[in-house]
C-alpha cells in the first residue's frame, strides 16, 4: 500500500509551509516519504514552471497554460508520483490536478468536464487518497505573500547595506540564506479571479468531501503542523516504516 497526499488551497495559504514540516515530521517518524510540489518537482517540469510564472508571458493563451500545466502534471506523475508510490512510499505534493480545477475552471472560467477529461489523460486517473485545504480568504493570502515579499526586500536591503552579501537567490549561502517569495504571473491576476479560485476549491470539497480536510490556515504554523499529522495519523497504517538502520 502507499499513501498520496496533496496540499490545496489559495495563494499565500500556507500550503508549502505545512507540506515542508510534514514532510520533516514523516521522515522523522521513519516513512518512506518524498515531497514535490506543481507545476514542476521534474527538470523538465520546473522548465514548464518557468513559462508559466513568467511575468513577461502576457500573451499567454487560456488553452496553452491549461495543456502546460497538464504536460508538467503527466511528467511529475510518470517519473515521480507513480513510481515511488509503487514502492510503497508516501508523496506529499504542494499542489495537483484540483489547482488546475479552482484556478482555470472556476478562475478562468474554463469548462470543467473538458479539465477533467484533460486531468485523467495527464494522471492516467491517478486520485489523492487525502488532499489538505488550507483554508483563507484570497484577500489574507495575497497580503502575506505581500508581506513576506516586503520583509524580504528590506531584509535584503539590509544584509546588503551591511556590506555582506550573505543572501542570494537560490543558493544557499550562510545561515541567513532567505527563499525569495514568488510573485508570479498567476499571483497578478485581480482580486476577483483569486475569489472565484477560493469559491471553487469549497465547491470542489463539496463534491467530495471523503478525500479533502479542511484546515483553519489561520492557525499558527505549528499548531496548523499538529492538526494537520492528527488528520493523517489514520492512513499511515497503509505505509510500512523503514527499518532503522
Ligand atoms: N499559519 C500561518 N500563519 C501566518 N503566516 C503564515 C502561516 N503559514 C505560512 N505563513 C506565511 O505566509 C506566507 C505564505 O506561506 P507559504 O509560502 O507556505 O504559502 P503557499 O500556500 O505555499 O503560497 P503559494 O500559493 O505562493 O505557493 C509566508 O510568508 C509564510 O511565512
Ligand atoms: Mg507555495
Amino acid at each position: 500500500m502507499s499513501l498520496f497526499i496533496t496540499f490545496e488551497g489559495p495563494e499565500g495559504s500556507g500550503k508549502s509551509t505545512q507540506a515542508r514540516l510534514l514532510y520533516q515530521r514523516l521522515q522523522l517518524r521513519g516513512y518512506p516519504v518524498i515531497l514535490t510540489r506543481e507545476p514542476g518537482g521534474t527538470r523538465i517540469g520546473e522548465m514548464i514552471r518557468r513559462i508559466l510564472v513568467d511575468l513577461q508571458n502576457t500573451e499567454m493563451a487560456p488553452t496553452t497554460e491549461i495543456l502546460l500545466f497538464s504536460a508538467a502534471r503527466a511528467q511529475l506523475v510518470n517519473e515521480l508520483i507513480r513510481p515511488y508510490l509503487e514502492t510503497g512510499g508516501i508523496v506529499l505534493c504542494d499542489r495537483y490536478a484540483d489547482s488546475t480545477y479552482a484556478y482555470q475552471g472556476y478562475g478562468l472560467k474554463r469548462d470543467l468536464e473538458e479539465l477533467r477529461a484533460m486531468t485523467r489523460i495527464a494522471t492516467g486517473g491517478l486520485l489523492p487518497d487525502l488532499t489538505i485545504y488550507l483554508d483563507l480568504e484570497a484577500e489574507e493570502g495575497l497580503e502575506r505573500k505581500i508581506l513576506s515579499k516586503q520583509a524580504h526586500e528590506s531584509r535584503k536591503a539590509q544584509e546588503e547595506g551591511l556590506g555582506g552579501s550573505r543572501v542570494n537567490e537560490g543558493g544557499s549561502i550562510g545561515s541567513s540564506f532567505i527563499p525569495p517569495p514568488e510573485w508570479n504571473r498567476l499571483d497578478a491576476r485581480d482580486l476577483a479571479y483569486h475569489q472565484r479560485v477560493a469559491t471553487g476549491f469549497r465547491e470542489l470539497m463539496l463534491q467530495d468531501p471523503d478525500r479533502w480536510r479542511k484546515m483553519d490556515a489561520h492557525l499558527p504554523v505549528a499548531q496548523l503542523a499538529q492538526a494537520i499529522e492528527a488528520e493523517i495519523e489514520p492512513f499511515l497504517s497503509r505505509v510500512t516504516p523503514l527499518e532503522p538502520l
